[in-house]
């Protein structure tokens, strides 16, 4: 994309005649056509790929291959000198007889965005000597870089980027291609496979003046951190002499050590992303000498001291994104600067140790994103803030700061173009502000103490994909509106406040609702029929509540529907056998616990629900509903809700704030079900969690129980269940809490595996039980065969008691908040930041918005 920003500088209209193309070169493309297939284009926010070689024919009346879509010839000699192809839908491989290289007169040649197959490029690329501009960005080549490409000695922009680091370039290396292409001005190597160090050699590309090195240097520095340290260096200071460059993207890597004070020298530098390392020390003064620098970012490194905000003020007045998130220093905002102040479209002061609004925002009039979260400025927004940016703001986040309120009338908020509002974890107090921007694509309020009902005025906000009021003291009916006043709604959170009366009717056809949490409020009334119209639905959370109804068995129609929490509630009758078509098939936690359902297990329902059976998830990732992506300052925002919720595991309540998609859990503990634990439980091979305690279960504990061989907590205390525990259960080796008790069990409790870690508790209430770990041995008609065959001692020998100590903590189906497997959140701001287009393949950045 930066070889078309640059190239289409010099694009002229062409003008008189022009000779028709040559022969030779019109079979040759041609023929490059016949040897690549036209795919289906993909179509999405970015792209405006069409197959531009659908212009290209052997027909009479189409014979000047000039004037076909990705072409430019020379206007005197008519040689094909551009070629185009960019998002083009093409799929295929090129080798080294490919026709392309016939096109000897070529200076251009842009076949980013297509899929090359995995080809290698083709050393016959040094035919096309005449190359200034070359970029195989996003187009799926692979292999290691031949040298020859390297005898272009014309290029001036080279593209290689965002190839999946597929492509390498290490013989020749870095420095190799530092050394021959001596006229390169433009580089982008991200996601290319650089195996070598950071590349001092680049001081030698003294004309160089825009440099993305980013995913190169965070492939190098990730892979090389398992094994050699020594890559994890400091920002090379070899960079330091490019003194041409105006754009430095540094970010996403490993860097450490301090910024050099050099960077002084850089004085054309605009844009310093330093984003996402390990710097530290503090921000060296030589920054405030880069006069032109309009966009900085230092957001989430170690940096520590007292960074002066005057000191931006007052020296960098072309700066418009400033963003200083998430480091260890204080940033001092009480600046006595107020006039002849940067105009700022950015501005990131996230966990900055700030304990008020900064005066500087006075006379900001065309912020877009104002970030202020996780900082101390508590008491009453001020009234000048309500003035401020109020046609431009886009995102604001106050989140996470001790705010108590917006003045005592407010509540229609002042800013016009708000998209994204997060005030979510502070102190707010009074009524719910309504932000007044009708284009409003998220609200997040969650976690404050608002009180009173919810005001009609949400009605109005039809663009809503996510509002989230969870964690207040809002009261009063839900809004009749709210099953209907957007279609785009993905995310309803309204868990945790005390709203009352029945839930709306209004879910219409067409919804987008994925995540519905209603729990812990006081509605009463039945389960409203229209749910059943939110086909996407994934996650409902009805639990705690006062709702009086039998099993909504017809949800069971609901395809997507993954997680369905009814616990806590006047649910009641039985739960009838499935119809065909009301199955449940996606269903992986279902929490009916604490209600008066009666009757059998639903056996026939275990049978049905699919998702529950499989072992193992194709790859760990957190349940979460994506928002749809939307567009702000041109980057595309990718939002989410985290699936969260809080359920009773391994005997104790248990908050997951996020949920892995290992989870699967049955939990119908605390009704009056009557009978036997079916068999057909055993088809669930994927259940990690059962809980039917106090329930009326007669019978024994099925046998099949232990084919469940995920599973990790099993709760059957009081009930009513007699027999023996059946020896088989020694074979659930990922068991981690099983409690028996207060049943009518009796015989020998098995030994071995697991159950060498149980309590006596999980056993106890049952007389007829013996042997460890209760105190009561064990007879000898008492004793099991399987006991005298594996005696303790003998399996601990065998280093079980390892084996024991990896199983016994269980496979992690959620975790507390710090994470396992997630990789740092991308903000929105960090997005934002980057102003000029980015070809990028990794636009895919999720922002946290609950
Ligand atoms: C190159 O690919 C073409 C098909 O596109 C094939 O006919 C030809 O044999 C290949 N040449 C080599 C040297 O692999
Ligand atoms: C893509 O590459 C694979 C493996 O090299 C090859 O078998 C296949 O034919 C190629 N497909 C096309 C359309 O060139
Ligand atoms: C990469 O190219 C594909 C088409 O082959 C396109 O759909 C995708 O959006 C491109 N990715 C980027 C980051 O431009
Ligand atoms: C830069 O080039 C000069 C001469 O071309 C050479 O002497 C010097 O060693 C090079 N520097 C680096 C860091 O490669
Ligand atoms: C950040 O700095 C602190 C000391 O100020 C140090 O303990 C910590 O390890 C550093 N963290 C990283 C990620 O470098
Ligand atoms: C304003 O602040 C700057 C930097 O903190 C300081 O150098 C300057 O003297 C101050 N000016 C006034 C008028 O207080
Ligand atoms: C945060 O700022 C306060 C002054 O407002 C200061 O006392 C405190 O040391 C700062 N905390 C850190 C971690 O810098
Ligand atoms: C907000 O701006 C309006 C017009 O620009 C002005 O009349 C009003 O006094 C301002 N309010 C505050 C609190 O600054
Ligand atoms: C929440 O609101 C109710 C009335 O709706 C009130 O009784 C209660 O004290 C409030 N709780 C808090 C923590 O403000
Ligand atoms: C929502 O449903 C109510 C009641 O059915 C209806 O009156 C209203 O027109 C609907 N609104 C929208 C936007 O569909
Ligand atoms: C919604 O769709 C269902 C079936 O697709 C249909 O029976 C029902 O009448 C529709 N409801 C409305 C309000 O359009
Ligand atoms: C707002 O900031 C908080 C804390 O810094 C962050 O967790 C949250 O994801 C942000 N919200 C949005 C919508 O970006």
């Amino acid at each position: 994309m930066h070889i078309l920003l640059l190239l289409s500088m010099f694009q002229h209209t062409l003008a008189g005649l022009q000779p028709l193309c040559q022969d030779d070169e019109r079979s040759a493309l041609l023929q490059f056509k016949q040897s690549l297939t036209v795919v289906q284009c993909s179509f999405d926010d970015y792209s405006s790929a069409y197959p531009k070689v659908a212009s290209w024919s052997q027909e009479e009346e189409n014979s000047d291959c000039c004037l076909w879509d990705g072409i430019k010839c020379n206007e005197d000699t008519g040689h094909v000198i551009r070629l185009d192809l960019t998002s083009s839908c093409l799929y295929g491989s090129i080798n080294s007889s490919s026709s392309l290289f016939q096109l000897v007169h070529l200076e251009w040649l842009v076949l980013s965005n297509n899929h090359f197959n995995f080809s290698e490029i083709p050393s016959e690329i040094k035919n096309l000597a005449r190359l200034t501009a070359l970029s195989l960005s996003n187009s799926s080549f692979s292999g290691q870089i031949p040298a020859e490409l390297l005898e272009l000695s014309k290029l001036e922009s080279l593209d290689l980027s965002f190839n999946n680091f597929h492509l390498k370039l290490q013989n020749p290396s870095l420095a190799n291609l530092a050394d021959k292409l001596a006229n390169l001005k433009v580089l982008h190597l991200g996601q290319v496979n650089i195996a070598s160090t950071v590349p001092h050699a680049l001081a030698n590309l003294s004309s160089l003046f825009f440099l993305s090195l980013t995913d190169c240097l965070l492939q190098e520095l990730a892979q090389i951190s398992l094994a050699h340290n020594q890559l994890t260096g400091p920002i090379p200071f070899c960079f330091m002499n490019l003194n041409k460059l105006s754009t430095l993207y540094l970010h996403n890597n490993q860097l450490t050590g301090h910024i050099p004070v050099e960077v002084r020298k850089l004085t054309q530098l605009q844009i310093l992303r330093l984003a996402e390392n390990q710097l530290e020390g503090s921000v060296p003064n030589s920054i405030f000498e880069l006069r032109n620098l309009q966009a900085f970012d230092l957001s989430y490194n170690n940096l520590s001291g007292i960074v002066d905000l005057n000191m931006f003020l007052l020296n960098l007045k072309s700066l418009t994104s400033l963003v200083l998130s998430s480091n260890k220093f204080s940033l001092l905002t009480g600046t006595n600067v107020s006039t002849n102040l940067p105009k700022f479209t950015v501005i990131g002061f996230r966990s900055c140790n700030i304990s008020e609004f900064p005066y500087f925002l006075h006379n900001q009039y065309e912020l877009a994103s104002l970030d202020l979260s996780s900082n101390k400025i508590a008491g009453q927004v001020p009234q000048w803030l309500l003035n401020v940016s109020t046609k431009s703001l886009e995102y604001l986040n106050f989140s996470d700061n001790l705010l108590s309120g917006f003045g005592q009338d407010l509540f229609v908020l002042p800013w016009s173009k708000m998209n994204t509002l997060d005030l979510g974890f502070n102190k707010l107090q009074g009524p719910l502000p309504v932000p007044s921007s009708v284009s409003i694509y998220s609200y997040i309020v969650s976690n404050n103490q608002l009180t009173g009902e919810i005001p009609i005025q949400i009605c109005s906000l039809n663009g809503l994909h996510a509002l989230d009021l969870s964690y207040n003291n809002l009261s009063g009916m839900l809004p009749e509106c709210l099953g209907n006043f957007s279609v785009e709604l993905s995310a309803l959170k309204l868990q945790a406040n005390n709203f009352y009366g029945i839930i709306p009717q209004t879910f219409i056809n067409g919804t987008n609702l994925m995540m519905i949490d209603f729990s812990d409020n006081s509605l009463q009334g039945r389960v409203p029929k229209s749910l059943a119209n939110c086909v996407k639905l994934k996650f409902l959370n009805l639990g705690d509540n006062q709702i009086t109804d039998v099993f909504p068995s017809w949800l069971g129609t609901l395809p997507e529907l993954e997680v369905l929490i009814l616990k806590f509630n006047n649910f009641h009758g039985k739960i009838e056998e499935p119809q065909t078509g009301f199955e449940f098939p996606k269903l992986r936690i279902i929490d009916l616990s604490h209600n008066s359902f009666t009757g059998n297990l639903p056996s026939k329902h275990f049978h049905c629900w699919n998702a529950m059976k499989d072992i193992k998830a194709s790859k760990l990732t957190y349940l979460q509903v994506e928002l749809m992506p939307y567009d702000v300052l041109g980057f595309t925002y990718y939002g989410y809700a985290d699936y969260s919720l809080i359920m009773s595991n391994k005997g104790i309540e248990i908050e997951y704030p996020k949920l892995s998609n290992l989870i699967t859990a049955i939990i119908l503990s605390d009704n009056n079900f009557v009978g036997e634990i079916p068999a057909s439980i055993a088809s669930l091979k994927g259940l990690r969690t059962l809980n039917l305690s106090n329930n009326n279960l007669r019978g024994y504990i099925p046998l099949t129980l232990s084919y469940l061989t995920v599973m990790e907590s099993l709760d059957l205390s009081s009930n009513k269940l007699t027999g023996q525990i059946p020896q088989q259960l020694v074979e659930l080796t990922s068991l981690a809490f099983f409690d028996v008790s207060h049943n009518h069990l009796r015989g020998a409790i098995p030994q071995g595996t697991q159950f060498s870690t149980f309590t006596n508790d999980w056993f106890a209430g049952n007389p007829g039980l013996c042997g460890e770990p209760l105190s009561r041995k064990c007879g000898n008609s008492e004793a099991s065969p399987a006991e005298d065959d594996l005696p303790s001692e003998y399996v601990l020998a065998f280093g079980w008691k390892i084996v024991l100590a990896g199983y016994a903590s269980g496979t992690i189906i959620g975790v507390v908040l710090g994470h396992i497997f997630c990789t740092r959140k991308y903000e929105w701001l960090i997005k934002t930041f980057r102003l000029h287009p980015e070809s990028s393949g990794r636009r895919r950045r999720h922002t946290h918005i609950m």
